[in-house]
């Protein structure tokens, strides 16, 4: 039987933890080729296996096979027989000494992935390809510690994690931006035929995980979502992923204390497991970004009435600042430019914007005394804009039948409107995009280049 392969990780592993490292002599390694280079005499591989952001230094030298190992391309898969030797003082703290190196899979000359830096843009042409790349490899491994983070915090907090529904009969958020869901008969798309009335993949699954609130206290919901608003923007994916929890007995304070706690927590779980991917995005990605987020562990959030904004916001025009729409007045939504000028220019790190106008927010948002505003708080962050919204939920009965029927969507919500009669309660949630998490702590500016095949209008190449 073949020999069973170590990997990269577990040989660093056992090297920081000193046991037994000594006693590894022989070993079997296996992945792919990052470079191979040769002096003539010497050669070494840099091989990467993924299951550690750091790759393995593989040293062959003269002999019978020299010839055929110093041919070995970029993006080969090798299987390598060899031993350890330690190399102090050098860049990486062991190598491997090959006996012999097996090409497993061999490389195509079109390989688009060779040794010189390509772009995103480039990059993203190439999903299936671009794991294989440095910038890549720490984005999609960050993305998965991420989303344990999420359960973590949660799970520790007793939160109880529910599965709500892609295909749902409601617009959530109201704004009409739903992708339909429908069967096809004889080639003819059927709207109604499967499930006797529209259908479509759900923008939130906040409504159905409200039922759930009432029933556990505090839950969350953490599954891809969908939106068909055509923004061509670096933030906004027509599929991402979201994170609703839900509180029972919770108002917005207690809203924006949690949110705030599993940020943090988020920032901290991924400097704790990812030290050399956070150092990889530091150096190449966003130079000011561990000094960034250790501002944001050692702060509270700044919190802000949007009508203390809309005041800001009109003495920079005021002052000279010229925004795309600079026609600023109570009431407006914000747009990422205005939002992102309070969390940049004027309090400069995380922002909650609290108490919008209720006209622009949805229709589940608990109005204020003031019967002007709702109970809703933002949370905006400099370089991205709005990372989570949250609210406090509209909990009598009456107020909330009013409103969805003027709306005219009370139909198909009657069970939502009668969690407010059956034992109702005061309480609030929030929504993380967890794409825009993945972003604001990697320091990746762009949307597409957090998702493994990122889905925007216009774009299904894979
Ligand atoms: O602010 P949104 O629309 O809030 C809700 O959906 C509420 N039901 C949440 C709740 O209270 N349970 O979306 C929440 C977050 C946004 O702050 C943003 O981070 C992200 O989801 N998001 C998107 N991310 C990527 N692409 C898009 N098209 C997004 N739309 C929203
Ligand atoms: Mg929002």
């Amino acid at each position: 039987m073949e020999e069973k392969a170590i990997s990269v990780r577990k040989l660093y592993e056992m090297f920081a933890s000193g046991e037994n490292f000594s006693k590894l002599n022989e070993v079997v390694a296996q992945g792919w080729v990052r470079t191979n280079r040769n002096n003539g005499k010497v050669g070494f591989i840099v091989l990467h296996d993924g299951t550690v952001f750091k790759s393995v230094q593989i040293v062959y030298t003269e002999g019978e096979s020299f010839l055929a190992n110093s041919k070995i391309k970029t993006g080969a898969s090798i299987r390598v027989h060899g031993h350890i030797a330690l190399t102090p003082g050098m860049q990486q703290p062991f190598e491997i000494q090959a006996k012999t190196i097996e090409v497993l899979g061999d490389v195509a000359d079109d390989y688009p992935l060779q040794k010189k830096q390509s772009s995103f843009e480039f990059l993203r042409e190439q999903a299936y390809l671009r794991p294989r790349t440095n910038t890549f490899d720490a984005v999609f491994r960050v993305r998965s510690v991420l989303a344990m983070a999420i359960h973590t915090f949660f799970q520790e907090n007793g939160f109880v994690y529910v599965h709500t529904p892609e295909i749902t009969g409601n617009d959530a958020e109201g704004a009409g931006s739903v992708f339909s869901v429908c069967t096809e008969r004889n080639g003819k798309p059927d709207e109604t035929d499967f499930y006797g009335r529209k259908a479509s993949l759900t923008v939130s699954g906040q409504l159905h995980v409200e039922a759930f609130a009432l029933a556990f206290k505090d839950v969350y919901t953490f599954g891809p979502t969908f939106r068909a608003e055509k923004s061509n923007t670096p933030r906004h994916a027509s599929e991402f992923w979201m994170i609703e929890p839900e509180m029972a007995f919770a108002d917005l304070e207690d809203d924006m204390e949690v949110i705030e706690s599993v940020i943090k927590y988020c920032i901290r779980y991924v400097l704790d497991k990812c030290p050399d991917e956070m150092q990889f995005f530091n150096k190449w990605i966003d130079k000011g970004l561990l000094e960034k987020l250790n501002n944001v562990l050692a702060n509270p959030f700044k919190k802000m009435e949007y009508t203390e904004a809309i005041k800001l916001l009109q003495d920079a025009v005021k002052g000279g600042h010229k925004f795309e729409n600079n026609k600023i007045e109570w009431g407006m939504d914000l747009q990422s430019e205005h939002e992102r000028y309070l969390t940049e220019q004027i309090v400069k790190g995380p922002l909650f914007l609290i108490n919008y106008p209720k006209e622009i927010k949805a229709f589940y948002m608990r109005e204020n005394d003031d019967g002007k505003t709702v109970a809703a708080c933002d949370c905006l962050v400099p370089g991205e804009g709005e990372i989570v919204g949250g609210s406090q939920r509209e909990e009598r009965y009456e107020i909330l039948k009013a409103k969805m029927d003027k709306l005219g969507n009370t139909e198909g919500l009657e069970w939502y409107l009668n969690l407010r009669k059956y034992g109702g309660c005061k309480h609030a949630g929030f929504g993380i995009g967890f794409d825009r998490l993945l972003m604001y702590i990697t320091g990746i500016n762009n949307i597409r280049d957090t998702e493994p095949y990122p889905r925007t209008s216009s774009n299904l190449k894979y």
